[in-house]
C-alpha cells in the first residue's frame, strides 16, 4: 500500500473547513479503483439488494426515494482491504487535523441501473434532542465509472445548507471522491442513461460520546 498524501490530506481538511466538502480526482490510486471495479463486477446479482431508509417505511415507498441496489463492504478482498484501509488513513488523518473523533466507517457498493435515481436527502440530521440520526458525520462517494460522459448524466447534486440553490453538479468519473459533512448538504443522485456504480461511505463517531 502506498503512504497517503499528506499535502492532499491537508487540503482535504481545509475545504471541510473552508466549505464543507472537497471534491478530487486523485485521492486513492488509479490500480485499487481498477481492482475495486473488479471486485464490483464479480459480485452477483443476488449479492445487492435494495436499501433500507427507515424501519418504519415500506418497500414501495422506499423504491420512489431510491432504486439503487448495495452490497456492504467488508474485508474480504484484498482491494476492499486496501480501501478500508485508505478511507482508515484518511479517518485518521482529518481527526488529527481537525478533531472530528471519527470512530469508524461504514461503505457499501452502489449499484445504479439505466433510469435509477436517489431523491434529494441528507445523510443524517440533528434531531430537537441534538442526537444525529445513525452518528454519520461524514459522507464518502467514490465513483467508479469508466469513460463516463457528462452527457451520460447520473450527476450527484449538492445543495446548499438551506437548501436553497445548488452548489456543485458532480460528474460521476472514475476515481472521483466527494467528502462531506453528512448534516449540512441536502442532495440527490440523477437518473443516468447508463449503469452507475459507486462506493458510498460514512465515518461515525462513537455513540457514547454523546
Ligand atoms: C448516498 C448518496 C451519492 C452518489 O448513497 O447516500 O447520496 O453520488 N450517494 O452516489
Ligand atoms: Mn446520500
Amino acid at each position: 500500500m502506498n503512504d497517503i498524501d499528506e499535502l492532499l490530506l491537508d487540503s482535504v481538511a481545509d475545504a471541510l473547513v473552508a466549505q464543507g466538502y472537497w471534491i478530487g480526482d486523485d485521492l486513492l490510486p488509479s490500480n485499487l479503483t481498477r481492482a475495486l471495479l473488479k471486485d464490483f463486477e464479480q459480485l452477483q446479482a443476488e449479492e445487492f439488494k435494495s436499501a433500507g431508509i427507515g424501519r418504519q417505511m415500506d418497500y414501495q415507498l422506499q423504491e420512489t426515494i431510491r432504486a439503487d441496489k448495495i452490497h456492504w463492504i467488508t474485508d474480504k478482498t484484498p482491494a476492499t482491504a486496501d480501501f478500508l484501509q485508505w478511507m482508515n488513513l484518511l479517518r485518521e488523518g482529518m481527526n488529527r487535523r481537525l478533531f472530528m473523533g471519527l470512530f469508524d466507517y461504514e461503505s457499501h457498493f452502489a449499484h445504479y441501473p439505466v433510469g435509477a435515481f436517489y431523491k434529494k436527502h441528507l445523510d443524517a440530521f440533528r434531531t430537537k434532542g441534538g442526537q444525529v440520526q445513525s452518528n454519520r458525520v461524514l459522507s464518502t462517494v467514490f465513483y467508479l465509472n469508466e469513460h463516463w460522459l457528462p452527457e451520460n448524466g447520473g450527476e450527484l447534486v449538492i445543495y446548499d445548507e438551506n437548501d436553497t440553490c445548488v452548489i456543485q453538479k458532480v460528474v460521476p468519473v472514475f476515481g472521483r471522491m466527494v467528502i462531506f459533512l453528512s448534516e449540512k448538504f441536502p442532495h440527490e443522485v440523477l437518473s443516468a442513461n447508463r449503469e452507475r456504480k459507486s462506493i458510498a461511505g460514512w465515518f461515525r463517531i462513537n455513540e457514547g460520546a454523546f
